[in-house]
């Protein structure tokens, strides 16, 4: 998609360097970063300079390549995998890409091993781009039959940033939206800021700006009383990791927002690919949530009137705060799951239809 008119991916590979966009730094600064070692993508990963549970897998797989430019050895390449999965917990993209690259890579000892690892992570890239465009062009089926009743505007409510910046282009849950602007269909994106680190209003509102979409910032806290005045026609969320049972884990808020829309019969879709579902796990309570470190809530970060960037404390000294950075949502609040393949009911009848 695009910064400033220009087409961006959000990461690519040049001269045996892995090349991302500092997501921390937006949406007043846009620098590109290097990443040269391994640790430097698990610190990527960890500080969320990249974040979105595709973008983590696929930095991941890149961390792989450069753990062999680093030092092609085996047990190096093992330690590496590891530690990458353990870098953020919540997303199962990270643990598919890792498990896919080393699938490839273990036992491998020529050096082809670079040219395969390098071909991987690339295929992993190409495919979020294939999938994420064609979750778009299912989901936007669900808007025209909205527009097609309404013959207005549709109103849609997203959570977090599961837009181009949280995959490899395109996004998730953005998908359909941008499907449906480039056809002409009128949308309009209510934005959930997404506190404590603000991806929805950093980053999503950043993202549509860009594309010219009709986007308006609202606190967590407003799309319930939106979609009682019926102002909200639909809901769609990304998510980090959907269990076979149709139950789904994503950024923190969002079962709130699921319960909001499920009492006014907003429908509530949630976008994926299938990177992103977990046959494995059977019960929601077993998906580890990632706590992340208190400050991201006591402080608050921003442009001061320097135009200097500035971080402050908004708490009182002594107060402790609990910072869960992703909740769960029971497959009966959501209306429908909108993968690569089609869209579906979420439940294990209804992904099983779609992925055998
Ligand atoms: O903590 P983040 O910013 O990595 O959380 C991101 C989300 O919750 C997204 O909704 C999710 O990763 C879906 S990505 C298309």
């Amino acid at each position: 998609m695009k910064i400033n008119g220009k087409e961006f991916r959000t990461i690519w590979f040049e001269n045996n360097i892995v090349k991302i966009i500092d997501q921390t730094k937006l949406p007043h600064q846009f620098i590109t970063k290097d990443l040269k070692t391994v640790d430097d993508t698990i610190e990527a990963i960890k500080t969320m300079q990249v974040r979105g549970a595709p973008l983590i897998g696929a930095t991941a797989a890149y961390g792989l390549v450069l753990s062999i430019i680093e030092k092609n050895d085996q047990s190096f390449l093992k330690k590496a995998s590891e530690d990458l999965i353990k870098s953020r917990p919540t997303a199962i993209n990270l643990k598919w890409a890792v498990d896919r690259m080393m699938k490839k890579l273990s036992g491998v000892n020529t050096n082809e091993i670079l040219k395969l690892a390098i071909n991987e992570a690339e295929a992993i890239c190409d495919e979020d781009v294939d999938f994420c465009k064609k979750i778009g062009l299912n989901g936007l089926k669900i808007i025209e039959e909205i527009y097609n009743a309404k013959r207005d505007t549709v109103n849609i409510l997203t959570h977090c940033n599961a837009g181009w910046l949280a995959t490899i282009d395109w996004g998730t849950a953005t998908s359909p939206i941008y499907h449906a602007h480039q056809k002409g269909i009128k949308v309009h994106v209510w934005v959930d800021e997404t506190r404590p680190r603000n991806q929805g209003a950093n980053l999503t509102s950043y993202e549509l700006n860009e594309e010219g979409i009709s986007n308006t910032i609202i606190a967590d806290n407003t799309g319930g009383i939106l979609m009682q005045r019926g102002e909200v026609d639909m809901c769609i969320t990304g998510t980090d990791r959907t269990l076979s049972t149709g139950d789904v884990a994503n950024k923190i808020g969002t079962y709130l927002k699921a319960l909001a829309a499920y009492d006014n019969k907003v429908p509530f879709y949630v976008a994926l690919p299938s990177s992103t579902i977990d046959w494995n796990l059977k019960k929601f309570k077993d998906i580890p949530i990632e706590e992340r470190n208190s400050e991201e809530l006591s402080h608050i970060e921003g442009l001061d009137k320097n135009n200097k960037i500035t971080k402050v404390l908004i708490y009182p000294k002594k107060s402790k705060a609990l910072n869960l950075a992703f909740d769960i949502t029971p497959a009966k609040y959501v209306t429908g799951l909108i993968t690569e393949k089609g869209i579906c009911e979420a439940s294990e009848e209804g992904l099983k239809k779609l992925f055998r």
